[in-house]
């Protein structure tokens, strides 16, 4: 018995010690968990705006302290706002797709590096009307997710679930399902957690004027914190923003950042105003640190 344990016991040390120097138990950057979350708030302008109104919302976009402001423009606006965005803006730009390939024969499509150049430095992964309308899988979703990291820009991994999966009570199956398949591709170590966003965005909530209430999309980001703290550790997730998304109003915004799981959002027809937009800023701004879980 004594024996067989002692041979456990060395395999175990065997295995591990090969586990380390392949790398894949190395920690990831230590977060600094006493830290409260900095609130995001991304603006997902879809296919809306030309450079003169692009130009005109910068011009009233009002900043909220203590708030990371993202802007997400068609692709071919990226340079139009930075140049728009005064000098030394913490405004951060994002894109809103990527193609994982570095370059090749892709018509239409970008790489990570062209985002990069753009002045993009988020981008958004995964999102329902990109899995709906242009049948992205969930394997491109990891896919892209991985070469967005690797490149240095920060994907924002958007999953949720359709109106008949929520009735049906398949809700939290389809949230795990996506979450896992967008993560595979990115191995260990796991990412700096502020490079790394998830935003829950309920489809039947999208575009649609009908928001998740605040139980809802507590319920919802807990479970996937929850389920992300399985993959990398509590230490390593506490530090991590998830958004929530889906008729995110200055209205519905206040109550909805209060909740201990919302870090920030991402917003469609909202964020296209820039009055909207600030309102939805100030929202996060006002959430207290002494909430977050
Ligand atoms: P919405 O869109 O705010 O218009 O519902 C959100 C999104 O699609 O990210």
């Amino acid at each position: 018995m004594t024996d067989l344990r002692a041979k456990v016991e060395r395999v175990v040390r065997e295995v591990i010690a090969d586990l380390a120097a392949s790398g894949a138990l190395r920690p990831g950057p230590a977060p600094d968990t006493a830290a409260p979350r900095t609130p995001l708030v991304a603006a997902n302008w879809k296919m809306h705006k030309s450079a003169a109104e692009t130009r005109a919302f910068v011009a009233k976009l009002r900043l909220a302290e203590g708030v990371e402001t993202v802007l997400c423009p068609p692709a071919v606006l990226l340079p139009v706002l930075a140049a728009a965005l005064p000098p030394g803006s913490p405004v951060r730009l994002g894109a809103q797709n990527v193609h994982f390939e570095a370059q090749g024969a892709f018509t239409g499509e970008h790489s990570c590096a062209m985002l990069l150049d753009a002045g993009a430095t988020y981008v958004v992964v995964g999102h329902s009307e990109r899995r709906a309308l242009f049948g992205e899988t969930d394997h491109d979703v990891a896919r892209k997710a991985a070469a967005a990291l690797r490149a240095g820009l920060r994907p924002i991994v958007c999953v949720g679930e359709r109106l008949a999966e929520r009735e049906s009570g398949a809700t939290f199956r389809v949230l795990r399902a996506q979450l896992t398949a967008a993560l595979t591709g990115l191995g260990a170590p796991a990412p700096d957690p502020a490079a790394l966003v998830v935003a829950y965005e309920p489809v039947w909530a999208i575009g649609t004027g009908r928001n998740a209430t605040a139980a809802q999309a507590q319920e919802a980001l807990a479970f996937l914190r929850d389920r992300l703290a399985e993959l990398f550790g509590h230490a390593w997730t506490r530090g991590m923003r998830l958004l929530y998304g889906g008729s995110a109003t200055a209205k519905n915004a206040p109550e909805l950042a209060a909740q201990p799981d919302v870090d920030g959002f991402l917003v469609g027809g909202a964020s296209l105003d820039p009055e909207a937009f600030s309102a939805i800023l100030a929202a996060a701004a006002a959430r207290r640190p002494e909430v977050t879980r």
